[in-house]
């Protein structure tokens, strides 16, 4: 089958080709899925430097891509809630198997039912965002009707998806954009817009009850200041924490290394009573089930920049890569 492989690894020419490969075979509790669209994210570049070679572990060739919709086409023997036909959505990058191939594999643990409304397109431009948002916001932030949370970079993929969701959960939102987007970010329910090329926003915003880390650069400091006391910073950009390498699992040392790369921004949260942490998404079937209930609804709308055929991939991921995509960037496999 042709799937999209990293053949190496490089920190600013990694070697990325189309290759024959051989179609997966599936585990127990795996299902095989022909890939009908492809939704890219950042960490589909980022793989390919090398940048997170410590925390995840490819085996070279590999197919990159993380998010996917398309069909069941074979369930493992311990697979329960789906069956050959079923039309699914998944994140899959955390597993070390892509998604910009022509068949994927996908644990039922990571898999829900398409929303019915969505097209295979549609569905491919949610998973990674979606759930991202669902565990920063839900999860680890707890956030309620009538506080406020700012999520800088409202026209990007995570943006598009978080703003909808602080709403649905009675948030009030803030958000930075840059004037072009203004409108699609008002449109998503963004309460207060900062102008980012025009102001700042830690001197328009105060009294937040969370910020939701998108953008990389002093971001995340800067916005301590606009917080209060038991407030949250959720990362997602980092800088990476100790708790973090924990979770994983990784070596002592990692941890040690991380808990040294998060000390500034734990000191400077902690002295004014802010808590920080840094959030690495996780695949998660039921989250994404629920994610899959507000989009039948209508309650949360894909916002979709750009379709490339499966062929343009790779331009796909320049676009990218270039960091003004308004809502997903997602690659068509399959009619
Ligand atoms: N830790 C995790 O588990 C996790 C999961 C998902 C994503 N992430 C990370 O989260 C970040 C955001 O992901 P994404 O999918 O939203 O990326 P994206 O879609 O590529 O973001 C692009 C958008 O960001 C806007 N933007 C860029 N710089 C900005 C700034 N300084 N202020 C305001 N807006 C800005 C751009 O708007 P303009 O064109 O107007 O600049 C563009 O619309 C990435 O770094 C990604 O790696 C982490």
């Amino acid at each position: 089958m042709k799937a999209l492989t990293l053949k190496k690894y490089h920190k600013s020419a990694p070697v990325i080709e189309f290759s024959d490969v051989p179609k997966p075979t599936i585990k127990p509790n795996e299902m095989l899925i022909q890939v009908y669209a492809a939704g890219l994210n950042p960490i589909d570049n980022m793989i390919p430097t090398g940048t997170f070679k410590p925390i995840l572990h490819f085996k070279l060739p590999a197919t990159l891509g993380s998010d996917l919709a398309g069909i069941v086409t074979e369930v493992g023997s311990q697979v329960t809630r789906f069956k050959p036909g079923d039309a699914i959505f998944a994140s899959i990058f955390d597993l070390g198997i892509g998604s910009l191939a022509e068949f994927a594999v996908v644990p039922e643990s990571a898999a829900a039912l398409k929303p019915a409304n969505l097209d295979f397109v549609q569905a491919a431009s949610i998973p990674m965002v979606g759930l991202t948002a669902w565990q920063a916001l839900k999860e680890r932030a707890n956030l309620k009707a009538g506080q406020k949370v700012f999520i800088p970079a409202g026209s990007g993929g995570i943006g598009t998806f978080a703003i909808q969701l602080a709403k649905h959960l009675g948030a009030t939102v803030a958000t930075t954009t840059s004037t072009h987007n203004v409108e699609l970010v008002r449109s998503l329910g963004a309460d207060t817009i900062v102008d980012y090329k025009k102001q700042a926003f830690e001197a328009e915003l105060n009294n937040y009850d969370a910020v939701l880390g998108t953008t990389r650069g002093d971001t995340i400091e800067k916005s301590i200041n606009i917080l209060k006391p038991g407030s949250k910073i959720i990362s997602l950009v980092g800088p990476l924490d100790a708790a973090f390498a924990r979770a994983r699992k990784l070596n002592g040392i990692l941890a040690f290394v991380f808990g040294l790369m998060s000390l500034k921004i734990n000191r400077l949260s902690k002295k004014k009573g802010v808590d920080y942490s840094f959030l690495f998404v996780r695949p998660d079937s039921s989250q994404l089930s629920e994610i899959s209930k507000l989009l039948e609804a209508e309650t949360i709308k894909p916002v979709i920049d750009k379709v490339f055929p499966f062929e343009h991939a790779k331009q796909a991921l320049a676009y990218l890569a270039e960091g003004h995509a308004k809502g997903k960037v997602v690659v068509k496999i399959h009619d």
